[in-house]
């Protein structure tokens, strides 16, 4: 079957001559449809970038990079947009919520901006499951990180996109709000089908998933499947040492 996510030789540099920084040196990998999978690396190992160029977030240099059978390069800025709203959910460390909106509307805004009905049963159901129902009226500031955190995560779940993109999703909460996430997050593809990658410096989030790449200096240097912490901090202290 098709993977969920696929990049091809994918290649990412900043900036031109002297000051290039190659952010991607040719990275080929493939996420399979309902599995989770951990990016893991040094600080400035390409992490986000291979999660945001992947993600139809960030142009890449050269390569491909596909969601589905739908290879990016071949797409206006229009259709990445669309296919951003249509097919993919995003966590970020910062919640991104809108301040001014409550938990129930920035819940549904990116369904209501793609002109979608919300699913009104899965709403309820997702909302319940991650605790939310009585929080529904309140406004960010009104919440924990924690909270706010899973009104993201609900956000992402409610249009039950084709993968959920996580960059450091638990990097700015504590490490119970964190575990719920990571949680919700594998609930999502033990139980919905959902694909799910995140990037995360966290061992004990990593291991959360059923696979984790190792990311140095741009390149795919390493991975676990079915990772227990021992492993992945062994893998680390040798890619960082
Ligand atoms: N907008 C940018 N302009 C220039 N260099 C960047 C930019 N974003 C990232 N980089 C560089 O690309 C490399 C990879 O960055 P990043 O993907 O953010 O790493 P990570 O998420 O693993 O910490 C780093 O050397 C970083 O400095
Ligand atoms: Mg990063």
């Amino acid at each position: 079957m098709e993977a969920a996510a696929r990049a091809v030789n994918l290649v990412k540099t900043y900036g031109q001559g002297d000051t290039v920084v190659t952010a991607l040196d040719g990275v080929s990998v493939e996420f399979e449809r309902n599995t989770f999978t951990a990016i893991m690396g040094p600080s400035g190992s390409g992490k986000s970038t291979l999660m945001h160029t992947m993600a139809g977030l960030d142009a890449f240099t050269s390569g491909e990079a596909y969601i589905g059978g739908t290879a990016l390069s071949g797409l206006s800025d229009r259709e990445i947009t669309e296919l951003r709203r249509d097919r993919l959910g995003f966590i970020f460390q910062s919640f991104n919520l809108v301040p001014t909106l409550t938990a129930a509307e920035n819940i549904a805004l990116p369904t209501s901006i793609a002109g979608r009905e919300i699913d009104q049963a899965w709403l309820e159901e997702i909302t319940q499951r991650l605790g939310l129902s009585q929080r529904l009226g309140h406004r960010p500031s009104e919440l924990s990180g924690g909270q706010q955190q899973r009104v993201a995560c609900a956000r992402a779940l409610v249009s039950r996109p084709d993968i959920i993109f996580g960059d450091e999703p638990t990097g700015n909460l504590d490490s119970n709000a964190g575990r719920e996430v990571l949680e919700i997050l594998r609930h999502a593809v033990d139980f919905d089908g959902q694909t799910v990658v995140i990037v995360t410096h966290d061992a004990r989030a990593a291991s959360y998933a059923d696979r984790v790449i190792f990311l140095r200096d741009g390149r795919v240097v390493n991975e676990l499947r079915d990772p227990d912490m021992d492993a992945i901090l062994q893998v680390m202290a040798g890619i960082e040492g």
